[in-house]
């Protein structure tokens, strides 16, 4: 990475903040019209009104359509392979788009979630020991002018023990289904002591690895109340350095993704990339929820004052879904121009299948989703289908090996 990138983009500001640049193209944010599917789930919104408990009825309605045939197949088209620099094992996916981390907590059900439409599932995000996120409720707001949620669930989850048995066992059904599933591995919040967190990301790291396709390391959960620790790049180092020696000597070799924060300037975006790439990782998740105290940068149109801090601090959670779409895909493009021979997957306000198919065009693999599913009645089959149809207007009948951006 070089200094000069900074010429590009304000240093302290992230992709989606003005100015942007006169010769940057445009961001086409495609739009939906409401289905009657979609005025359904607003209907089943208003009866249950609590957002946990119908982001816990998920796993149940997609086990229930599983016990049903006739069962969704991915068309064919929509079929690739994810490939990796360091010779990792390839990942198959029956479709571009995965469920984002924090979708599936618990991993429960996965094989299902191939009734919604996925390609792949990442579980998680897991700690070493359960944990219960933070105390308050609630933890989770939609910001409906936005398309968007607010949520500050504090990494809540049975722990790796549990997500790693669960996966173990179902990992077989999910490949018949052509699902990936990659298990998202984290810190305990509240632990501050950098050699403990070491051990216990080596430990919960080493337990994800031993069974799913690939490992995705949350560095950038801006819920815990605890700081980021892809805020501290000495200690993301260290971490980021120990794991990859840790995997030198596991076998077969897996791909291990980082998941970054999408509030990064130039600077702290190039120092993070070097970090990234000096240890030896090759694939990026691009990115977690954007902290909402910066929520400015992101030009809602919920007015300030009810974007409600979660938290009694005053903090405001992380803000995902539709409105984030503004920085993901010029970050893609730019990430990719600085680092063509990595992995990305992008993830942020993806909503729309024909997003899809601009987001491998600017440089992503894959894509990851999770907002939608709180907006769209069917999204991601739905999705699947946009993203056809824009392959056909293209005369694209595959996309496997589709990557217009190596051109450039
Ligand atoms: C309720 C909720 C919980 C989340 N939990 C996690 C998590 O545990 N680990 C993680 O890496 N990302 C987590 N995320 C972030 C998502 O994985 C994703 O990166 C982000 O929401 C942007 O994608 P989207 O706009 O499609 O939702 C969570 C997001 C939401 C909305």
């Amino acid at each position: 990475m070089s200094a000069a990138l900074s010429i590009l983009h304000p240093v302290d500001q992230p992709f989606a903040s003005p100015p942007t640049t006169d010769t940057a193209p445009a961001v086409r944010d495609y739009d939906y019209s409401v289905t009657w599917g979609d005025r359904f789930l607003e209907l089943i919104k208003r009866a249950v009104p609590n957002e946990e408990k119908r982001h816990h009825a998920l796993a149940r309605y997609a086990r229930f359509l599983s016990l049903f045939p006739p069962h969704y197949v991915v068309p064919g088209a929509l079929e690739k392979t994810l490939r990796f620099h360091d010779r990792s094992l390839p990942i198959q996916l029956g479709a571009p788009i995965l469920l984002a981390a924090g979708g599936n907590k618990t991993a429960e059900h996965l094989p299902a979630f191939a009734e919604l439409g996925f390609g792949g599932v990442t579980a998680g995000s897991a700690t070493l020991k359960a944990w219960e996120g933070n105390p308050f409720r609630p933890r989770v707001r939609l910001l409906p002018l936005d398309r968007a949620m607010q949520n500050s669930m504090g990494l809540n989850n049975p722990g790796i023990e549990a997500i790693a048995r669960q996966v173990d066992v179902s990992l077989g059904r999910c490949h018949r289904r052509k699902m990936a599933i990659g298990i998202s591995v984290t810190d305990t919040p509240g632990v501050t002591d950098h050699d403990r967190i070491l051990v216990e990301i080596e430990a919960t790291f080493r337990r994800a690895y031993g069974v799913a396709d690939y490992v995705e390391l949350n560095l950038s959960c801006p819920n815990t109340g605890t700081a980021r620790l892809d805020l501290d790049t000495v200690l993301m180092a260290r971490i980021l350095d120990h794991v990859m020696q840790l995997r030198k000597n596991l076998v077969p070799r897996k791909a291990v993704f980082v998941k970054l924060s999408p509030d990064m300037g130039m600077k702290t975006l190039d120092a993070v990339l070097q970090v990234v790439s000096d240890a030896g990782i090759t694939g990026l998740v691009l990115f977690n929820t954007f902290p909402g105290d910066k929520g400015k940068f992101l030009r809602l149109k919920t007015p300030a004052a009810e974007v409600e801090p979660l938290t009694v601090s005053g903090s405001k959670g992380g803000i995902s879904g539709r409105i984030l779409y503004q920085n993901t895909l010029p970050a893609i493009r730019f990430i990719r121009s600085q680092l063509p021979h990595f992995t990305l997957i992008a993830s942020g306000g993806i909503d729309h299948g024909a997003k899809v198919l601009d987001l491998l065009e600017a440089g992503a693999d894959a894509v990851q989703a999770y907002t939608v599913l709180a907006y769209r009645w069917n999204a991601i089959r739905t999705m699947n289908k946009e993203l056809l149809a824009a392959m056909r207007a293209k005369g694209l009948t595959t996309l496997d090996g589709y990557a217009p951006w190596k051109r450039d």
